[in-house]
């Protein structure tokens, strides 16, 4: 991405965005009840989704994206929120994952995953770097309908390409990632379409 693309990524991402990030950080809350201990966000841009889930829980995290104009966003935005000392970024792939085995309690991943190559390794990295019993929750989307019609109707007034822009993103069948989680020695593991997005969950043995 460009200079100008990142900066205007990062403020849409707090300003229209937002609502997303706290809608799915409360699912995720939700659904792993996962409050304390340690959250990898992998492609993590400016670290939107873990900085909602600092908001309402107590966890630490690391925010891992291959783009460094990503990370000083991240950076930027872990001071602007009040966050140093609880969250620390990452360069690095989510096929190479820089951290040791069952090493955090939880992995997250929002607008990424439609983008990794050798999804398999990508999946056999994460199921790596977690805790027995720890949750991976990847996936995307705008949060629940309501969330995504509001979002919607103000991206299209700020940018009448959006929506048309949206489209040329990369999408992918569940067959697609289903094939790459057993791959990845994964079995055990949901694949949800709903109303709010395309989300994949596991839980490490
Ligand atoms: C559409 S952005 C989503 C950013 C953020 N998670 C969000 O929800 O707004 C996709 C991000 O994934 C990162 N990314 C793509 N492929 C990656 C990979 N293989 N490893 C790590 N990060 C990756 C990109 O650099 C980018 O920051």
């Amino acid at each position: 991405m460009k200079t100008s693309d990142v900066s205007r990524y990062n403020r849409i991402a707090l300003g229209i965005n937002a609502p997303i990030y706290a809608y799915y950080a409360a699912r995720i809350l939700e659904k792993t009840g996962i409050g304390s201990g340690s959250c990898l966000d992998v492609g993590c841009g400016g670290g939107y989704l873990g900085l909602a889930l600092a908001r309402i829980t107590a966890l630490d995290f690391i925010f891992l994206d291959l783009s460094q104009d990503m990370l000083r966003c991240a950076d930027e935005n872990i001071s602007a929120y009040g966050l140093t000392g609880r969250a620390v970024t990452q360069l690095g792939q989510v096929q190479a994952i820089p951290l040791s085995d069952a090493s955090v309690d939880l992995v997250i991943s929002r607008g990424s995953v439609p983008f990794w190559d050798e999804l398999s390794t990508a999946f056999r990295e994460i199921n790596r770097v977690l805790k027995p019993g720890g949750h991976a929750y990847v996936g995307g989307g705008l949060g629940d309908p309501k969330t995504r019609d509001a979002i919607r109707g103000q991206m299209e007034k700020e940018d009448p390409e959006w929506l048309e822009n949206r489209r040329t993103l990369p999408r992918h069948d569940n067959r697609h990632y289903s094939d790459a989680l057993e791959a990845a020695g994964i079995d055990s593991y949901t694949l949800d379409r709903g109303d709010d997005g395309m989300w994949i969950v596991f839980r490490k043995e």
